[in-house]
């Protein structure tokens, strides 16, 4: 199976105690380039001024703000808190798998699903996107699933090709699951999406079907250093996940910041156009050099110099070699407007994809 066991980025410092660079940008995880909102530094500076007591023993006020944002009939036990969307991950692994479960994956995505269900000594059964141009194949998931299974995560957009499971597809899965069977969809990147048939997943869960959403503050609201996620399920299944969380479970400072980032809508909404204007200029930009790229709905796209895991290594080697640090997808991020990196980061990446292009394999 092409799932690759899951290994976070590395950090600017550890990038830097491995290539002689001026300066290094942090793309390895798809992170949001911007610094967080202004509103979210003020509400850790002030939640930091509380820091000698203890947070409060419920996550209420973030949750009723995540109530209040969604606005559609979701109530407070359809949202679970998390330390990050990682850890989301790891607990609904942890409710869910026991050893000899099956679990399916659609081959290649993200690393952590294959990482966090194999440590509970569930097995992997992948439904591999299809070759030609990475869409999830409906009926090979459907065909994967037996009676040991009990989870299938569809990442959506998928990280690390950027294409979407679109609705008709998304709500067919639904109608066909079999009832011993859960869906995990994985929306980290769904602030970034511009199509329109993106799947209501929201209404599923509204409807009771069994469906858990994972989302992050990592991405669309530049949070990734703070760990906070949330998972939106219905209720007796976000039951099954608070069991798995231990007391004072979140921290002051996230409640603090979680809150203020969900106030600032223009700041997503600036994320998510930047993001455009750059995957704009990037498949520009690969065009020229011939590379063939696929219709990413995410801040991250991968084309064809990267897709063989052997050039991926190049080309992280490359991108290391003019200062960047990067695994295997292209990064396409805002290059337009001050406090951007004046451009630099797509740049970058298109200096490292020439390389590789014209001059073949890097190597390390
Ligand atoms: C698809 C996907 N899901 C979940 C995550 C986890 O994000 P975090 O742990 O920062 O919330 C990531 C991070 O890269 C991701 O790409």
């Amino acid at each position: 199976m092409a799932t690759i066991t899951y290994r976070g980025g590395l950090s600017v410092d550890e990038v830097r105690n491995q290539v002689k660079a001026d300066q290094i940008y942090k793309l390895s995880s798809n992170e949001n380039p911007r610094g967080p909102s202004p509103l979210v530094v003020q509400a850790i500076q002030e939640a930091a001024l509380a820091l000698n007591s203890y947070p409060p023993r419920s996550d209420d006020a973030l949750r009723q703000a995540l109530v209040d944002t969604y606005d559609c009939g979701l109530t407070l036990d359809h949202f679970v808190c998390t330390n990050s969307g990682s850890e989301a991950l790891q607990i609904i692994a942890r409710a869910f798998l026991e050893a000899g479960d099956e679990f399916v994956v659609c081959s290649p995505t993200f690393g952590a699903y294959v990482r966090f269900a194999s440590t509970q000594g569930a097995i992997p059964v992948d439904a591999p996107l299809r070759a030609a141009d990475f869409t999830h194949d409906v009926d090979a998931i459907l065909a994967a699933i037996t009676e040991r299974t009990r989870l299938v995560f569809i990442c959506n957009p998928n990280n690390p090709t950027g294409v979407i499971m679109p609705a008709a597809d998304f709500d067919r899965l639904v109608a066909n699951i079999p009832p011993h069977v859960t869906i995990v969809a994985d929306q980290v990147y769904e602030h970034y999406v511009q199509r329109t048939d993106f799947p209501d997943t929201v209404s599923h869960v509204l409807a009771g079907k069994p469906i858990m959403i994972v989302q992050t503050f990592s991405k669309s609201y530049g949070l990734a250093g703070l760990r906070l996620g949330y998972v939106i399920a219905p209720p007796e299944l976000g039951e099954r996940l608070r069991g798995q969380l231990r007391n004072f479970h979140m921290n002051s400072i996230s409640l603090a910041a979680g809150i203020a980032a969900l106030q600032d809508k223009a700041y997503v909404q600036e994320s998510a156009r930047l993001a455009e204007e750059g995957k704009a200029y990037l498949y520009g930009e690969l065009e020229r050099l011939e590379v063939q790229t696929w219709p990413s709905e995410g801040q991250l796209c991968i084309d064809s110099t990267l897709r063989a895991h052997r050039r991926s290594l190049s080309a992280a080697a490359g991108a290391r070699r003019h200062g960047a640090s990067d695994r295997h997808v292209w990064l396409p991020r805002g290059i337009a407007g001050d406090g951007w990196l004046g451009g630099s980061e797509c740049g970058l990446y298109c200096g490292a994809g020439r390389d590789i292009v014209e001059n073949g394999s890097l190597g390390d």
